[in-house]
């Protein structure tokens, strides 16, 4: 049940250091991962990995894909529904990953076909154990975020991007070419801190007071660059999902390119700053604020950009790698705080589905 909170989406958001601390069990012992579904050099045979989601899973996707391109391994990610059309060349040493929470998702369950058929290896990151998506494919990676009712994805995309970043750099060890990332040994030492410092920032965060602020703009714009980009793009999708309002995610960089048409003083703009390319996102951000757009920053207590904002929702410091996914908890609070203040049915909005079972 929900237990003391009034929506599954809130009590989901809440449980996320106990959700990540399950996805991480086990899976990194004295600084090394280890992922029991893929002991060393299960990978040796990939030349290139191509990822596979829809919706929130994609954005998690997107991690995958920024982590093994840092790794220098061929990569790209897919909308499952464009598969068919966008894959390319695919032989037996591509190694197709799909991301779907419930692993039922029509739209990704052709992709993995698809993938199959074409010989492709196959693996499946998924919440469900026994999902489809789990038996189709070559192998099955469990996030183990526990059942998600809510149909808004919270704490499946922080266990998936999580299970992702080790799942990436269990293949780059093993492709001889690619290059595990620069700090990895900081990445996976600053890992064992997220569980408690997402229990910080739901503890102490001020989502609801800015939900209530900026509750009557016209639209929600949410920006960041690289994994940034990611947060950005699932901020939004959040918030249009539950509040019914205007909402849109984009590369900091590309606002100049036609959406800062759109940006007025009644068009906040969040943007996410996760230690990788920051200056040029608080350059963006100056561009929409200097048009009026009131600038919410997602970052540190201390980082430069917090001064010239016009609010600021606080993230713990880490790792850049994890970073991003402290300020999406504080974007799932704002999401569902905004939702709450309209009266919204929080956790089955109108027109979607947990999971969507049609093409
Ligand atoms: C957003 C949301 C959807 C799903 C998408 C994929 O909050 O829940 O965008 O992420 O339908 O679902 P799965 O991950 O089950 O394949």
């Amino acid at each position: 049940g929900k237990g003391e909170y009034d929506h599954y989406m809130r009590k989901e958001i809440h449980s996320q250091p106990t959700s990540l601390a399950n996805t991480i069990e086990g899976r990194v012992t004295d600084g090394e991962i280890e992922l029991a579904e893929f002991p060393a050099g299960t990978f040796a045979d990939v030349d290139d990995v191509q990822f596979v989601a829809c919706g929130t899973s994609y954005h998690a996707a997107m991690y995958g894909e920024w982590l093994l391109r840092e790794a220098d391994v061929r990569t790209a990610v897919h909308r499952a529904s464009e598969y068919e059309s966008s894959a390319g060349p695919i032989d037996e040493r591509t190694l197709v990953v799909a991301v779907t929470q419930s692993g039922e998702t029509a739209d990704t369950l052709a992709a993995v076909r698809s993938a199959n058929a074409r010989g492709a290896r196959t693996v499946a990151v998924t919440n469900v154990v026994g999902s489809t998506a789990a038996r189709e494919t070559d192998d099955a990676l469990y996030i183990r975020a526990g059942p998600e009712i809510g149909v808004a994805a919270t704490k499946t995309f922080s266990s998936q991007s999580v299970t992702l970043a080790l799942l990436t750099q269990r293949i780059a060890a093993d492709i001889p070419d690619a290059q595990p990332i620069d700090d990895l040994d900081a990445m996976l030492e600053t890992l064992s801190d997220l569980p408690e410092q997402v229990e910080t920032v739901v503890e102490t965060s001020r989502a609801a007071d800015l939900a209530e602020r900026y509750l009557e703009s016209r639209a929600f714009f949410f920006i960041g660059r690289g994994l940034g980009h990611a947060v950005a793009l699932e901020g939004a999708l959040k918030f249009k999902e539950i509040t019914y309002e205007h909402a849109e995610g984009f590369t900091a960089g590309e606002l100049k390119h036609g959406p800062l048409a759109l940006v007025t003083e009644a068009t906040p703009v969040f943007s996410v700053f996760t230690g990788g390319g920051d200056e040029a996102v608080q350059t963006n951000a100056t561009e929409a604020q200097s048009r009026g757009a009131p600038i919410v920053t997602v970052a540190p207590e201390d980082h430069p950009a917090v001064e010239s904002g016009d609010a600021h929702l606080s993230i713990p410091d880490t790792h850049p790698v994890w970073a991003g996914l402290l300020a999406n908890v504080q974007l799932q609070l704002l999401s569902y705080h905004a939702a709450n203040e309209l009266g919204r049915p929080i956790d089955k909005p109108r027109n979607l589905a947990k999971s969507v079972t049609v093409e």
